[in-house]
């Protein structure tokens, strides 16, 4: 099947390759002349595992290609897939100008029918809104579904190849037959294929999202529990986890959640609930428990460094929201750096995979190590913000005879507070007791 997918970011580019991978003749568009020249040169704009890989394949074997001509990418396929970004203004509600603004340019260009799916993450209520700009702007009948996506950062190819569930919002049991042949690929394992309502699939991604929130901004706060009371987070977390009504995922206590999707998603339930006049004090809470984590974070090393932080060398490890990602979008290390650079701290950060977002962010602001260890070159201390693999078993007596002062303040609980107390760090975790 011929398919354009329009928007060509962390989702859009995830979607029109695996869709490619299987067999489709894919179009990406995207606005960003930059991006749509480096993927046609194969030089991927994101990090995200494997996907070269398959980008390289794909537009070698001619069923992918891009470009930011997007009425001509549009005319030629029965398939429009909306992967745009959907920003969220400082209220919590949703910018849904560049989502409205591509359907009117895909309405202006088409001539034949078309099934236009929105894969952006958007409000009870855009099905309709998008059918609206359709009608105002052709008289080409097409349908429009909600298919809300699910893929995490970081093991996405994984998630849209073998995904937990397919989940398509349409009336029209023909365009959903279409839907279903189009995902059976990818539903071999018995994976549910689910329709509904467009404003259910809709509320769906919100409801998954504020659900898995919930989760952290609870753990995070029987961390604090457990640190005052010298119970070790880490062992009830354990514990907890192999309760089949609860199970072991996000249940990791740290800095909190961040990212493009999860704090956005619950600042739009909280948004959707006002503008309702509903009480959600628990979604309400979520939030505020999120935000407050890197701010306790935050004071727990200022005030370990007193007045003395101005002109301390602090190493930071890992930037991006998450490991397996270059995305810095809601990181809660960028609060951090932003915060130690206003204390007139000097910041030394290492990502595996950020570095050149980190140097559009803060050019000269930070110093960007090209390795691990280097970044612990002369430190008074390291604050660990994303719990990236190779981080997980360093050489401590390396660390140690790098270090300036051997201070760490591990914001993902990566290591053994009695480990790391034997090789003479000072060592400041979550939710454990202190050593
Ligand atoms: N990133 C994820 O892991 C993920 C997961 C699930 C859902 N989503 C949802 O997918 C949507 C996209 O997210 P993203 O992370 O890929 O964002 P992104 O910012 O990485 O990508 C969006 C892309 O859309 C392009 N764009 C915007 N307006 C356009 C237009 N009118 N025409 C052509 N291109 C246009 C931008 O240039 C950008 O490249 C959001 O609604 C997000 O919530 C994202």
């Amino acid at each position: 099947m011929k398919i354009t997918i329009v928007g060509t970011g962390y989702q859009g580019l995830v979607v029109g390759t695996c869709f490619a991978e299987n067999g489709h003749q894919i179009t990406c568009v995207d606005r960003d002349q930059e991006r749509i020249k480096s993927l046609s040169e194969c030089r991927m704009p994101i990090h995200e595992p494997g996907l070269e890989e398959l980008v390289t394949r794909n537009l070698e074997e001619e069923r992918l290609r891009f470009t930011t001509n997007l009425a001509e990418a549009v005319t030629d396929c029965l398939m429009v897939f909306l992967c745009v970004g959907t920003p969220a203004r400082d209220d919590g509600s949703l910018d849904l100008n560049d989502l409205l603004d591509a359907v009117a340019q895909i309405a202006k260009a088409i001539s034949e029918y078309h099934i236009i799916a929105n894969k952006s993450t958007c409000p009870p209520g855009t099905t309709e809104a998008i059918e609206q700009v359709l009608r105002e702007n052709t008289d080409q009948t097409c349908d429009v579904v909600a298919n809300p996506d699910f893929l995490k950062e970081g093991s996405a190819i994984d998630d849209f190849m073998r995904p937990d569930r397919i989940v398509v919002g349409c009336t029209e049991v023909r365009v959903r037959e279409i839907m279903k042949e189009l995902y059976s690929p990818f539903l071999r394992t018995g994976r549910p294929f689910l329709t509904m309502s467009p404003r259910s699939a809709e509320m769906m991604k919100y409801a998954l999202n504020v659900m898995l929130a919930a989760r952290i901004s609870l753990m995070n706060q029987l961390a604090d529990i457990c640190g005052a009371y010298d119970a070790d987070i880490n062992e009830v977390r354990e514990a907890l986890g192999t309760d089949s009504r609860i199970g072991p995922t996000f249940l990791f206590p740290g800095l909190g959640f961040g990212g493009p999707g999860l704090p956005r998603d619950v600042a739009t339930c909280v948004r959707l609930a006002k503008d309702k006049g509903l009480t959600c004090d628990l979604i309400e809470a979520i939030y505020k428990v999120n935000q407050r984590r890197r701010e306790q974070f935050l004071k727990m090393i200022l005030e370990y460094f007193g007045d003395s932080i101005a002109g301390k060398r602090i190493a930071l490890w890992g930037a991006s929201f998450k490991p397996r990602t270059d995305d810095l979008r809601g990181a809660p290390a960028l609060y951090i750096i932003d915060n130690l650079c206003a204390a007139g701290a000097k910041v030394v950060v290492f990502d595996p995979t950020a570095s050149a977002k980190l140097l559009e962010r803060y050019s000269g602001a930070i110093e960007i190590a090209p390795k691990y260890y280097t970044a612990l070159e002369g430190a008074d201390g390291l604050v660990i913000a994303t719990e990236w693999n190779e981080f997980r078993r360093p050489d401590y007596e390396r660390m140690g005879s790098l270090m300036k002062e051997k201070v760490i303040f591990d914001g993902r609980n990566l290591y053994t507070p009695k480990v790391m107390e034997s090789h003479g760090f000072k060592y400041f975790t979550i939710g454990r007791p202190a050593v």
